[in-house]
């Protein structure tokens, strides 16, 4: 009777193969499309159930999350990618062999919310038809070899949350898009680890951003449009760059800020006395630039109840006050 249980079963499985021709048919090119693709892919045959090594739709069966990670495969993203057109989830990620440009059959993928081409080595340009995934809440492309400008498309993405570009070699400005952002919830914004230059354009104050990191760029000019009461800001990392401003008139929401790096830059003014009311920060580095004042006390952080060490102020012009020396 078990057995006979089991051999139901067995016939069952093969017989309903929940797989959609289109989504084998894609993969098995994906495969194909890389050299070392058959050794590394053994398990990606045409007669095996997609739906067994995949997400797929309960519906639909059409294959939601196609996410590699960790992998040798050696060679450049295929066309076929952009065949899975039901995908929720793109993730090539940790892909050290992975080179040449983002293909634009990626814009077939309308209902993706979360494309991720991270720590590989494809290059080119961001591509401005990532404006056409009208879907994407995030978009991380971080640890790539990518060059050339940020497409002020991103901009009118309708429904982005996450954009992060860090990491790369992208070069020019921040567009004056970002400053009238189609979508109401971006949270987080990271241009970090790139060559941008020029100045941060005003419209990019009106951004209610959670976390913003635009450390070591070259960026230059006035960086305060970036704070603001009314922002709720949590993360503000502006280090390593050449902004010049007077700091002494940002201000802060002080129930969100956690981090605040503005190191390494040509900051002058003092430090606003209004920092010691954000009782949620964490993280203080205001080092190496041309600070002046008395370092305002008693901190009244209720997650951090050490303050800060002398290395999150030094190397500026004249700061004075504990944890530094005396002020004369
Ligand atoms: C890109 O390729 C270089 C040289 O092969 C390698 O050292 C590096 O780790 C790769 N980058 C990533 C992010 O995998
Ligand atoms: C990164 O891209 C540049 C061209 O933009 C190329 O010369 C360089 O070899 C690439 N680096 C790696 C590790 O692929
Ligand atoms: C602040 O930044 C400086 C310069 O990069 C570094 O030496 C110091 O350790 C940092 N301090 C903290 C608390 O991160
Ligand atoms: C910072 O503190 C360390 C150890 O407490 C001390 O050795 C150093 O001289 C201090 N540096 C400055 C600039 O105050």
């Amino acid at each position: 009777m078990f057995h006979f249980l089991l051999f139901l079963l067995s016939t069952v499985g093969t017989s309903a193969e929940r797989c959609h021709p289109d989504d084998k048919a894609a993969i098995l090119k994906f495969k194909n499309s890389f050299s070392n693709g058959p050794q590394l892919l053994p398990m990606w045959t045409s007669d095996r159930d997609c739906c067994d090594i995949f997400d797929c739709d309960q519906t639909t069966n059409r294959i939601t999350d196609f996410s590699i990670t960790y992998s040798d495969l050696a060679g450049t993203i295929p066309d076929a990618v952009g065949d899975l057109t039901y995908l929720q989830t793109l993730r090539l990620h940790k892909m050290p062999f992975l080179v040449g440009e983002i293909p634009r059959s990626v814009t077939r993928l309308k209902h993706v919310t979360f494309f991720d081409i991270s720590w590989t080595n494809i290059s080119g340009h961001v591509p401005p038809f990532l404006a056409e995934l009208k879907s994407v809440m995030f978009i991380y492309l971080s640890y790539n070899n990518l060059s050339g400008p940020i497409p002020p498309s991103l901009a009118t993405l309708p429904n982005m949350i996450g954009l992060d570009l860090s990491r790369n070699q992208l070069t020019g400005s921040i567009p004056e898009s970002f400053g009238h952002l189609v979508s109401p919830a971006l949270q987080g914004l990271s241009l970090s680890h790139n060559k941008l230059s020029g100045e941060i354009p005003t419209t990019v104050g009106n951004m209610k951003i959670y976390q913003i990191d635009v450390s070591r760029n070259s960026l230059s000019g006035d960086a305060s449009m970036l704070f603001g009461a009314s922002k709720g800001s949590s993360v503000i990392d502006i280090s390593r760059n050449n902004f010049e401003f007077d700091f002494s008139q940002v201000s802060f929401m002080e129930d969100t800020l956690v981090t605040l790096d503005i190191s390494h830059n040509n900051i002058y003014g003092k430090i606003p006395s209004q920092i010691l009311k954000a009782f949620m920060l964490q993280f203080l580095n205001v080092s190496y630039n041309r600070l002046c004042g008395e370092i305002p006390s008693p901190w009244q952080l209720k997650y951090r109840s050490e303050g800060f060490d002398n290395s999150s102020f030094i190397h500026n012009r004249c700061l004075c006050g504990s944890p530094l020396a005396q002020c004369k």
